[in-house]
């Protein structure tokens, strides 16, 4: 089965073509078109996503990416389309352009989750071509670290969701964001941080900045990261006149920090859920550090617990795993979600 997908839940519009076989034991993506524009660079003054401007670019964007991949899109015979969660007037212009796109087309249109977009794309190998799905053993527990979510959810079987543990206030990638303005950064903040954190550990900075690790001896899953991006905030303040050095030092004790912390809650949901494999998805899962960490762990303590991390490009936001992530929904004879633009919707909740 042929599917278009469509992407515009934050500040990337994002159209595929997918040609699908199989089903969820077992499935082949090939990407007969991906068409992607990212926008970041628009909202960098901005600090974060700004979503006025972000619903005009989308509606701007989506008719000339539909046009790069409309010559693999004959024979197209689903439309999916994210529908949460996100912003919700960015939400909108996908839903939007698909429905018409369907009525134009006599195809249905099908409402998918981006995380469950998120939690598939840690589940498939190869790219950028072909994607595959092997047989994956549950239950899985899916880390979601993104600008928008931080949450442990384990997923019993196929498409059963159970909240494990969340951010309590800022996400993960947010607090990267904030924390990279602070220090004079631009939007997105995750990669420029890592470049700093990198620089500061291969000339083994030495340095007695530390700041807290949120809630890493709490007996729960939950996590905090507005607290650690105060600390920041204040050890800022009492430094003056930053060099190039002391932002490294900054970047390197924050990203310890963050990512001590979603270690620690990590190997906490894995001992208490019993997963037989971790699938981490969303923006932050492209930091090498915080993967190198979730290596050193599973290596150390689980080492029966396969660890299943973003295929190709599919760590940001695209709508490729949209796609696969319908396909996968579809042939296993479910529904698609709502049409209807759902900005904090979840797979599950306590
Ligand atoms: O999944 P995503 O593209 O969009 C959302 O659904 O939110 O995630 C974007 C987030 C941003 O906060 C960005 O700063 C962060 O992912 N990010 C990173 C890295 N690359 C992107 N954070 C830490 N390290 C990185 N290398
Ligand atoms: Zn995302």
């Amino acid at each position: 089965m042929n599917i278009l997908s469509i992407e515009t839940s934050c500040d990337e519009t994002a159209i595929s073509v997918l040609e699908c076989t199989g089903d969820t034991s077992g499935a082949t993506f090939t990407v007969l078109g991906d068409a992607l524009y990212s926008q970041a660079h628009l909202h960098a003054e901005y600090g974060g996503v700004f979503p006025t401007l972000a619903k005009r670019e989308h509606i701007k964007n989506l008719p000339t990416l539909l046009e790069q991949v409309r010559k693999a899109a004959d024979g197209v015979e689903l439309i999916a389309v994210t529908q949460g969660p996100g912003l919700e007037p960015a939400l909108w212009t996908g839903i939007e352009f698909a429905k018409k796109l369907g009525q134009e087309w006599g195809v249905p249109v099908y409402g998918t989750d981006h995380m469950e977009g998120h939690i598939v794309s840690g589940m498939v190998t190869g790219g950028p071509d072909t994607y595959a799905l092997g047989n994956i053993e549950f239950p899985v527990l899916g880390l979601l670290i993104s600008g928008g979510h931080t949450e442990l959810v384990l997923m019993k079987k196929w498409f059963e969701y159970e909240l494990i543990g969340k951010t309590k206030d800022d996400a993960v990638g947010e607090a990267f964001d904030k924390v990279a303005r602070m220090l004079g950064l631009e939007y997105p903040g995750g990669p420029k941080i890592e470049a700093l954190h990198k620089k500061a550990t291969e000339r083994n900075a030495t340095h007695d900045i530390v700041f807290p690790r949120p809630l890493i001896h709490e007996d729960s899953c939950d996590f905090s990261f507005s607290g650690l991006k105060t600390a920041v905030l204040y050890k800022l303040k009492k430094m003056e006149q930053l060099t190039e050095e002391d932002k490294e030092h900054v970047a390197q004790a924050f990203q310890d920090a963050a990512r001590d912390v979603i270690v620690a809650k990590t190997k906490k949901a894995l001992e208490e859920t019993g997963a037989r494999t971790l699938a981490v998805g969303g923006g932050v899962s492209a930091s090498r550090d915080i993967r190198r960490g979730l290596e050193e762990l599973i290596a150390a303590e689980f080492s029966d617990v396969h660890l299943a991390y973003p295929a190709g490009k599919l760590h940001l936001d695209n709508s490729i795993m949209i796609g696969m992530a319908a396909y996968l929904r579809h042939s296993a004879g479910l529904p698609g979600n709502e049409l209807k633009a759902e900005g904090a919707q979840r797979l599950a909740s306590r």
